[in-house]
């Protein structure tokens, strides 16, 4: 696989222009200085950042450009991503078989698409679990060229199930599988995506949702509540909710309550909002938000790669309700009558940095063991040998970028600014964390738990989570051609080692 993909025609470009000017020496240094290896394992990559911890034993060394990883890494008795899963002796509660394909095929709405099918679907089919139970999906590549990979998207699965080709697996090629296993601990909306060139095989479909119910509740007088799945993706330009493009039309009646679980599968946020009654947002990223009050004229951003949970309580005279995702269409709710016409967005959006009432957390984010930087700019330099105007993070072009160092247990606060241009999703995989202030404003609300935060032109926030999941943990924007495009950086935990990397043979290529 060669990884030096991209064009050769503006290098040459380039280069004439540099000629001219009498540059051309340090500008030859600094291309050739960009190419990427063949292969490489992320844990070389970049420089280490242990945020004011202690270094640690895992041995990594600042910039090792691979020479250095040899003889200390691999005598410790470090622990490979490949064993950190869930309880092998665990019967499967859940099983599922995904087939994957690259195909032309029928969107629910009836449209045509060239893209990637899972069980001859796209989105693909919705997983449904109990809080508690354990997850088996058995992913075969039937012909999806480049390999696939299934990332569960917010789930806080043990490592060696994160799917990202080249960091926690090898990319599953055509006629070969892999299984994950995990336990669905955590009750919420989610969903999965191949993390095999996501930034192409997503936009192509593959993907779908994931629902993990709370275990039943036997509490008295809580009426039925209707569940909604309402994942939208964007194919070939064209707006769709779980692959249909007219409005998703659902029975509610009167009086009875329905979850609309909003999944926003695109690159830029998405605004939900609701007309014919008031709403809650019950969660954010597979987290309930505590005490959420109702709101009306107000709509909801949804981050890239977030989802946002709408309950709404029907109307008692039985008129419809509408939650528009992005546009006019949408979730209709109704029973006699579908008769909602579309309403436009209103002005005000809901501020979750004061949505809800306050509760304790179960750790303290005020005596952090370390404290890292995410700092989101751009700057022209070369990428892989390709000019251009790239992302940086803590000023530094990909792979030169921070290794946020982690040891098992530690409390840790990350500052994320963005001082770039352009909006950034940010997605941390492996852990959820919670949102501790935005610009120095700190949070007032219920617990805002998050795993894709939209970080604004500008804006800067400070998170704070536990270092509880070992592993190796991609850190990056989830516009995806973002972080294709550099705007990747990992969270490693002492000890942890992965034997793939990114290139080599199985041609991993995990943006
Ligand atoms: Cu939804 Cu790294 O991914
Ligand atoms: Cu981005």
């Amino acid at each position: 696989m060669h990884r030096n993909r991209r064009g050769g025609g503006r290098v040459r470009l380039a280069v004439a222009c540099a000629a001219t000017m009498g540059v051309l020496g340090p500008l030859i240094w600094l291309w050739q200085d960009s190419l990427l290896p063949e292969a490489y394992s992320v844990a070389d990559m970049g420089y280490a950042d242990y945020g004011g911890g202690p270094p640690g034993s895992s041995g990594h060394e600042a910039h090792s450009g691979g020479g250095a990883s040899g003889h200390g890494r691999q005598a410790e008795a470090g622990r490979d991503v490949t064993r950190l899963i869930a309880d092998a002796d665990l019967p499967a509660d859940v099983a599922v078989t995904m087939v994957a394909r690259k195909q032309r095929f029928q969107l629910p709405s009836g449209r045509a698409f060239e893209g990637y099918t899972l069980n001859g679907q796209s989105p693909g089919p919705v997983i449904k679990a109990t809080k508690g139970q354990l997850v088996q999906v058995r992913l075969i590549n039937e012909s999806v060229p480049g390999g696939v990979t299934l990332h569960w998207h917010g789930v806080d699965v043990p490592n060696a199930a994160d799917g990202v080709a080249g960091v926690t697996q090898d990319a599953v090629g055509i006629g070969k599988e892999f299984t994950y296993r995990f336990v669905a601990d955590q009750a919420g909306t989610f969903w999965y995506h191949s993390h095999q060139m996501s930034h192409e095989q997503v936009r192509g479909g593959l993907l779908g949702a994931l629902v993990v119910e709370p275990a039943p509740r036997r509490t008295a007088g809580t009426g039925e509540v209707t569940d909604v799945v309402a994942l939208a993706h964007l194919y070939n330009g064209v707006r769709t909710v779980n692959g249909l493009e007219g409005d998703v039309r659902v029975e509610v009646p009167p009086g009875a309550r329905a979850r609309v679980r909003l999944i926003n599968t695109e690159y830029g946020v998405m605004p939900a909002w609701v007309s014919g009654a008031p709403y809650r947002l019950a969660a954010v990223d597979g987290t309930e938000i505590n005490g959420p009050a109702p709101v009306q004229d107000k709509a909801v951003g949804v981050a890239a790669g977030g989802r946002a949970d709408i309950e709404v309580t029907m109307p008692e005279d039985g008129s419809p309700v509408r939650v528009h995702l992005g546009g006019p269409t949408g979730v209709v709710l109704g029973s006699k009558s579908y008769d909602a016409p579309p309403v436009s967005r209103p002005a005000a959006t809901l501020d979750l940095l004061t949505y809800g009432t306050r509760a304790p957390l179960a750790f303290d984010p005020g005596k952090p063991d370390r404290r890292f930087q995410y700092d989101m700019g751009r700057r022209p330099g070369f990428l892989d040998g390709v000019p251009g105007l790239w992302w940086t993070i803590n000023g530094r072009l990909y792979p030169d970028v921070p290794m946020f160092h982690v040891a098992e247990g530690d409390v840790v606060r990350m500052r994320i600014a963005n001082n770039s241009g352009e909006a950034h999703p940010m997605h941390l995989h492996g852990h959820h964390a919670v949102v501790l202030s935005r610009g120095g404003v700190p949070a007032t609300g219920s617990p805002w738990w998050v795993d894709s935060l939209e970080v604004g032109v500008g804006e800067s926030y400070e998170i704070a989570f536990v270092a509880d999941n070992p592993g190796v943990w991609m850190d990056h924007c989830h516009n995806l051609p973002h972080a294709s495009e550099g705007l990747t950086a990992h969270l490693m935990y002492e000890g942890v080692t992965t034997p793939f990397t990114v290139g080599g043979p199985a041609g991993n290529e995990p943006e």
